[in-house]
C-alpha cells in the first residue's frame, strides 16, 4: 500500500503518530509563512501543513496545484484551539509534513472539483471522471451501492435467487423500440437487447424457481427525459403462487425498510401505502402517478353547471365532456399576470382555455357577493353558483378555483399539469416527505390511433380480470388488467402485474392485439409452449433502480445517480459513442448502411 491511513479517518487519538497519506490536492493556501493543503481521498479531507524548515517538501508544496496527486509522510498533531474545523471529520488534527512525493500532476480542471458549482451538463458528461470526483457525485454512487446491497440482502433473506438472464434476445416489436445487434454467424439476423427480462423471469417460474430477482440492465430506444435513459437498471422480481395483495405488501415492506436503512432523513407520509384504482386516481388527481404530498383534489362540477347558457361549458357537457376543477388554498389574490400564465400552461397541455375563479376575503363562502368573486366568467353565473362550485371543491374565501372543460382525458391532463405547477408555486410539496401510493386495475388495452389497433397498456403477458375476458371482443376499452404501479411523489417508481399462465388465454389477448396465430407462434411460440407444461400462476414487478436511488438522494434527474449516463440524444460525450464503424466491421456483420437523404 502506498499509504498507512485514509486522511478523513484521522482523529485526535492519532496525535503523535507518523502516517503516510496519499490523495489529491483539494485546495492549497499559504498563511503565516506556512503552506496548507487540504488533501482529499475517498474518506474525505485532511489538512496537511508544510513548514519552510522542511526545505524540499516546502518547495514542492509551493509548486503543486489543485488536483495534483501527492503522497505525504508526516506526524499527526492536534490543531490549536480555535483552529479546529467542525465541518471536517478530521478537523481536530492536522498532519505536519516531513516528506512529499508528487505522484502525478494535473491540468487545470474544466470546472472546480472542490465546489458544488453549476456546470454545463455537456461539459460535465464530457469530463465525467472529473465530475464524479466531486463530493456530491461520489456520494450518489456510494448511496447507489448501499441501496443495491440492501436490496440483495433483503431478497436473499426471503429465499429469492438472483438469476442472470440473456442480453442477446429475440426482437419483439412491442413497447419501446429495440436496440438491435447484428449476428455475424447468422447473416441478416439480429438479436435485440432486452427492454426488460420479462419473458425470462416468467420462464423461470415455469422452471419452478418460485422466487426470482435480478438487478437487471435494460435497454430501450425511446425519447429521453429526466427520468429516462436508453440503458437503465431495474430491480426485477417474479414470484409463483401469489396474488396482487402479496406483491403490493412486499413492495411496501421493501421500500419502508429501505428508507429506514438508507434514507432515515425522509419522512414516510404513510405506510401502508394508499391504494387507488386507475379510474379513482384519474378522477381525483388527473394522473396515474399522483403526487399525494398535497391535496389539490379534483372535483366534478358538471352536475352544478348542467343547464347553463354559458356556451363553452354547455357545448362541452352536450358533447359528453365534463367540467372539473380544484381549489388552491390561499391563492385568491394571485395577480392577473400570473393567472394569464396559468391559462397559457393549460393551453400548452391541450386545453382551449382555463376558467379561474378567485374568492376575496376570509372565512366561509356563505353570503358571497359579486364583489367577492374575480373571474372571467363572472357575468354568466351568480355568486351563489360560484359558492356552490367552491363548496364542491372544499374552498373558502381567499382561495382560487382552476376549472377545465372537456373530455376526461383532456381535463385530466390539464388539471394534472396545473396541480403540479400550483404545488411548486406555493411550495406545497415537502422535499423531505416520501408519499408512496399504488395505482391498480389499469385498463388492459389502449387504442393506438396511429396504427389503428389496440395495444397492451402494461404488456401483453399481463392478466386481464378473469370476468373481463367475456367483454374483450366488444369492449376492449373496458377490460381491466391485474397491473399495478408503485408511485412516489408523482413519479412512477415501479410497475408489474399478475400474468397470464394459460396458453389459450394468452392467445385470446394476442388475438385482441391483432397478432394472428402464425405471427404469435413465431414471436411467442416459446412462451405459448412453456405454458402448456404446467406453468404456475405467477406475478411480479420491476422498479426503476435509477429512479429509486435518485429519490433517496433527492436528485430530480436519474443521470445524477448513473456513473456514465448518456445525453438526451443518447450519446456518450466522453467516448463519442455511437460512432461509425469501419467497412471491415460492417462487412463482417453483413451490414450495408443506407442513410436517409438528410444525414
Ligand atoms: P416497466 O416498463 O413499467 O415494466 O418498467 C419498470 C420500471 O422501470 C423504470 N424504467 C426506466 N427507468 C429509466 N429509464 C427508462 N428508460 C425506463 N423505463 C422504465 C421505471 C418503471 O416503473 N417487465 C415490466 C415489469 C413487470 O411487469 O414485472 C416492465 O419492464 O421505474
Amino acid at each position: 500500500m502506498l499509504r498507512t491511513h485514509l486522511g478523513g479517518d484521522l482523529r485526535a487519538e492519532h496525535a503523535g503518530q507518523t502516517v503516510v497519506l496519499a490523495g489529491w490536492v483539494n485546495r492549497r493556501r499559504d498563511h503565516g509563512g506556512l503552506a496548507f493543503i487540504d488533501l482529499r481521498d475517498s474518506s474525505g479531507l485532511v489538512q496537511v501543513v508544510f513548514h519552510p524548515e522542511q526545505g524540499d517538501a516546502f518547495k514542492v508544496a509551493e509548486d503543486v496545484r489543485n488536483e495534483y496527486v501527492l503522497r505525504v509522510w508526516g506526524e499527526v498533531a492536534l490543531r490549536r484551539d480555535g483552529s479546529q474545523n467542525a465541518d471536517l471529520s478530521s478537523g481536530a488534527i492536522e498532519v505536519i509534513v516531513s516528506q512529499v512525493e508528487v505522484l502525478n500532476s494535473s491540468e487545470t480542471p474544466p470546472f472546480p472539483i472542490n465546489q458544488d458549482t453549476t456546470v454545463d451538463e455537456l461539459t460535465r458528461l464530457r469530463y465525467r471522471y472529473l465530475d464524479l470526483r466531486r463530493e456530491r457525485m461520489t456520494e450518489n454512487l456510494r448511496m447507489r451501492h448501499r441501496i443495491v446491497k440492501f436490496i440483495r440482502d433483503y431478497f436473499d433473506d426471503l429465499d429469492f435467487a438472483e438469476v442472470e438472464t440473456p442480453v442477446l434476445n429475440l426482437a419483439t416489436p412491442e413497447g419501446a423500440r429495440d436496440y438491435l445487434v447484428p449476428s455475424r454467424v447468422h447473416p441478416g439476423n439480429f438479436y435485440a437487447l432486452p427492454q426488460s427480462p420479462q419473458q425470462w423471469k416468467q420462464l423461470l417460474m415455469v422452471a419452478g424457481l418460485e422466487r426470482y430477482f435480478q438487478i437487471a440492465r435494460c435497454y430501450r430506444d425511446e425519447d429521453l427525459r429526466a427520468d429516462r435513459q436508453p440503458e437503465f437498471t431495474q430491480l426485477d422480481v417474479e414470484m409463483s403462487f401469489v396474488d396482487e395483495q402479496d406483491i403490493l405488501e412486499m413492495l411496501e415492506d421493501l421500500y419502508t425498510k429501505m428508507i429506514a436503512a438508507v434514507g432515515p432523513q425522509f419522512t414516510l407520509q404513510s405506510s401502508p401505502f394508499p391504494r387507488f384504482t386507475y379510474p379513482e386516481a384519474m378522477e381525483r388527481y388527473g394522473s396515474d402517478k399522483p403526487d399525494i404530498r398535497y391535496d389539490l383534489e379534483i372535483h366534478d362540477l358538471t352536475p352544478l353547471i348542467r343547464g347553463t347558457d354559458f356556451a363553452v361549458f354547455k357545448n362541452v357537457i352536450e358533447g359528453g365532456g365534463r367540467i372539473r376543477g380544484f381549489s388552491v388554498p390561499g391563492a385568491g389574490e394571485t395577480p392577473r399576470r400570473q393567472l394569464d400564465a396559468l391559462i397559457e400552461v393549460a393551453r400548452e397541455a391541450g386545453a382551449q382555455g382555463l376558467v379561474t375563479v378567485a374568492f376575496g376575503g376570509e372565512g366561509s363562502l356563505t353570503g358571497l357577493t359579486t364583489d367577492d368573486v374575480r373571474s372571467p366568467v363572472a357575468r354568466f353565473f351568480t355568486p351563489e353558483q360560484f359558492a356552490e362550485w367552491g363548496a364542491a371543491c372544499g374552498a373558502s374565501r381567499g382561495d382560487l378555483l382552476l376549472i377545465a372543460a372537456g373530455r376526461d382525458a383532456l381535463t385530466s391532463r390539464v388539471l394534472d399539469v396545473l396541480r403540479r405547477r400550483m404545488a411548486e408555486e406555493h411550495s406545497l410539496a415537502d422535499e423531505q416527505t416520501l408519499a408512496f401510493c399504488f395505482v391498480t386495475e389499469f385498463p388492459m388495452f389502449e387504442w393506438d390511433a396511429q396504427d389503428n389497433k389496440w395495444n397492451a397498456v402494461h404488456h401483453l403477458f399481463t392478466s386481464p380480470f378473469e370476468e373481463d375476458f367475456a367483454i374483450m371482443g366488444e369492449q376492449p376499452e373496458a377490460v381491466r388488467s391485474r397491473a399495478y404501479d408503485l408511485v412516489c411523489n408523482g413519479w412512477e417508481i415501479g410497475g408489474g402485474s399478475i400474468r397470464i399462465h394459460r396458453p389459450e388465454k394468452l392467445m385470446q389477448v394476442l388475438g385482441r392485439l391483432g397478432i394472428e396465430r402464425e405471427e404469435a407462434t413465431q414471436k411467442f411460440g416459446h412462451m405459448l409452449e412453456a405454458f402448456t407444461y404446467g406453468a404456475p400462476p405467477h406475478g411480479g414487478f420491476a422498479c426503476g433502480l435509477d429512479r429509486t436511488v435518485a429519490m433517496l438522494v433527492g436528485e430530480r434527474d436519474i443521470r445524477e445517480v448513473i456513473a456514465f449516463p448518456k445525453t438526451k440524444s443518447a450519446s456518450d460525450m466522453m467516448t463519442g459513442a455511437p460512432a461509425p464503424v469501419s467497412g471491415a466491421q460492417l462487412n463482417e456483420a453483413h451490414i450495408a448502411v443506407a442513410l436517409p437523404p438528410s444525414v
